[in-house]
């Protein structure tokens, strides 16, 4: 049972009734319930024997905290406690947007709420708005301020009437917490420039390179192209800075607890606005030590779970999502393990799915997906994954070699395939993507590029291949098809729901033309929205198909995350095929085509799984009933089917 659990059954006989509930008593009870487990991790990551006992002061933070919360926020998180899993319902739909990309400001975004219902989104991810540097800023994620809405946005009261908007259509909001870093010119930043001692030990700041030097040694490098190294030196500080990211971007240091402490207040504020869901961007790299790589250190793990308890007992409304995009069997710790198994985040990024949904559709076999998925170990039963296809970042390509091997293939020339595949330098490849970050010291590179023209939609159109634009147009239905059926919170990527294209512009911008993840940050094109009904084109046929999938899974109860999954090999090696099952006459069995070509498996399979009547087999995807006709089903190049049961 974890501490979410726990609070939940000891306020239980309170959360029938949240506005009648005292809420500071509530509170204190949070707090003692989770006081042991807060007290034993600041004090490991924290000793007192080498530093100020600063854990009292902890102590009065929480109940300050506390009171800053507004009182309609506070009695929603008692709903939420009680309906405690309600971000693995089947009802979760995201949607990731650039509010500026998507229609121009906070308010533009309001007017598209209807849009968004009408295709089942319930669940916004919007990108930073906060203040950030002019010039280059990393897309938002070089924060000025953690709170304070950036003017091209709109403002703090904008923000706050989107979050009441949203509250009061049943729409969950997630916003970013950038907590490993904060931009040159955050306040901090400007002290420790100016002198400032305290603030100068709030960043990892030398006099000389002795000590960046150390570190060097076995530091990877994030941007190796635009921002080499891991350290930048500062000529107003006088003083080496750890910058990880790009050379704006300074790293906070955590083994200060003052760091900590302030962060924690920046994190509650940010919630404070009525986010739902917090992204803890980064968060692998939260601890770093010498002679180690300084990603996901176990003092990291300590680190993010006294964030997590403290935000529970402040407000238990809220949960925490991992971006943790690192290998499989690093990123399942996120959720927590031994006493912080399931109070670590709730929620985390299936980065393994996503990798290999990509590295299938370019090798057109499933066995590698499924050998990952399959020997990953499983999630606590409150935790839950966010499953993606594209995002605002590029796709690395970190699943482990040793399943690389397995399946016989070299990890070195299948990484190189995978990168030729899809960047445009194998003539016969449908895919217009673009490097990223090239590595030439590793050979390590990763992909950019939309949905649609990874998977050729953009190559079909521009040669009028009407065969290529179907089967672009059945990939992206088939790989949405899978995140919406998976388990967990399907995040769709604003723009894929229409098929946008790459978008090229970024490179008559000199802030922004090295970073090609600018590609796959487009703007919206409401003229192609307007024209979804009365056109039929791939974009038509996309939207609709996808608004109908949405509807189903929202109307298809197991699809709801109850550790439900359950893969299934298929000796087909084009063939993915996993079931979701609460062992009842309502589950359903996913089986999808990876292959340009029809396959078949044996009806015997499907039979023998109980997904049978009569000779007969149930589509939720079509809504029609399938003859066996044979002794085999047929899949269709990239068809997925949700058969059911009943
Ligand atoms: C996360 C963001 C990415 C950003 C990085 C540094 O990985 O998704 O866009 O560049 O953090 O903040």
């Amino acid at each position: 049972m974890n501490q979410t659990s726990l609070n939940r059954l000891l306020a239980s006989n309170k959360l029938d009734n949240p506005e009648k509930a005292n809420l500071k008593e509530l509170f204190d009870l949070r707090l003692s319930t989770n006081l042991a487990i807060i007290q034993n991790l600041f004090l490991s990551l924290y000793p007192e024997s080498t530093l100020q006992n600063l854990f009292p002061v902890l102590l009065e933070l929480l109940p300050e905290l506390f009171k800053k919360r507004s009182k309609n926020l506070k009695i929603q998180d008692l709903r939420k406690l009680k309906h405690a899993n309600w971000y693995q319902s089947e009802k979760m739909v995201g949607m990731q947007l650039y509010v500026d990309n998507f229609n121009k400001d906070l308010n533009g975004l309001e007017t598209k709420i209807a849009y968004l219902e009408r295709l089942g989104v319930n669940l916004l991810h919007i990108m930073p708005v906060t203040t950030r540097p002019k010039g280059e800023n990393d897309g938002g994620y070089a924060v000025n301020s953690y709170t304070q809405v950036a003017k091209k946005y709109g403002s703090k009261a904008d923000l706050l009437n989107l979050t009441k908007k949203l509250r009061s259509k049943k729409m969950y909001l997630m916003m970013d917490f950038v907590v490993n870093h904060t931009s040159d010119e955050f306040p901090w930043a400007k002290k420790a420039m100016a002198g400032d001692k305290k603030y100068q030990d709030y960043y990892y700041t030398y006099p000389d390179r002795n000590m960046p030097d150390e570190f060097e040694h076995s530091l990877p490098e994030v941007f190796p192209q635009t921002s080499p190294g891991n350290f930048t030196f500062n000529t107003k500080m006088k003083r080496w800075v750890m910058t990880v990211f790009n050379d704006y971007q300074w790293d906070l240091n955590y083994t200060n607890p003052m760091v900590f402490m302030d962060m924690l207040s920046n994190m509650v504020e940010l919630a404070n606005l009525g986010v739902d869901i917090i992204r803890f961007d980064a968060l692998a790299f939260l601890w770093k030590k010498l002679g180690t790589n300084s990603q996901n250190l176990p003092e990291a793990h300590s680190l993010i779970t006294l964030f997590r308890m403290c935000l529970q007992v402040v407000a238990p409304g809220v949960v925490l999502l991992a971006e943790a995009i690192v290998s499989p069997k690093e990123i399942i710790k996120y959720f927590g393990e031994g006493i912080k198994k399931g109070n670590e985040c709730e929620i985390a990024y299936n980065a393994t799915l996503m990798a290999l949904l990509w590295n299938s559709i370019a090798t057109k076999k499933t066995h590698l997906l499924y050998k990952n998925l399959i020997n990953l170990p499983s999630k606590p039963s409150e935790g839950t994954w966010i499953n993606y296809i594209r995002c605002h970042d590029d796709i690395g390509l970190g699943f482990d070699d040793r399943y690389i091997y397995e399946v016989g293939w070299g990890a070195a020339a299948h990484r190189k395939f995978l990168l030729d595949y899809y960047c445009q330098k194998l003539d016969w490849s449908p895919a217009k993507g673009q490097v990223f970050m090239y590595n030439p010291k590793n050979g390590d590179g990763r992909i950019t590029g939309s949905t649609a023209s990874l998977l050729g939609l953009e190559k079909g159109l521009e040669q009028n291949n009407q065969e290529l634009i179907k089967l672009a147009v059945n990939k992206i239905l088939m790989l949405h098809a899978i995140i919406l059926s998976y388990g967990g919170i399907p995040m769709i990527y604003a723009g894929d729901e229409i098929g946008t294209l790459n978008d090229y512009s970024y490179l008559k911008n000199k802030d922004i033309k090295e970073d090609s993840r600018w590609a796959n940050r487009p703007k919206q094109d409401w003229k192609i929205v307007s024209g979804l009904d009365k056109i039929d084109t791939p974009q038509a046929q996309i939207y609709h198909s996808l608004k109908k999938l949405i509807r189903i899974r929202r109307n298809t109860p197991v699809f709801a995350d109850k550790n439900n999954l359950l893969l299934h090999h298929s000796a087909n090696p084009h063939i993915f095929m996993f079931e979701r099952t609460n062992n009842s006459d309502k589950d359903v069995l996913v089986i999808c085509n990876f292959d340009e070509s029809i396959h078949v498996i044996e009806g015997a399979n499907i039979v023998s799984k109980g997904y049978e009547t009569g000779g007969k087999l149930q589509d939720l995807v079509s809504g029609e009933s399938i003859t066996l006709k044979s002794a085999f089903l047929e899949i269709n190049p990239f068809q997925i089917l949700w058969l059911s049961k009943s």
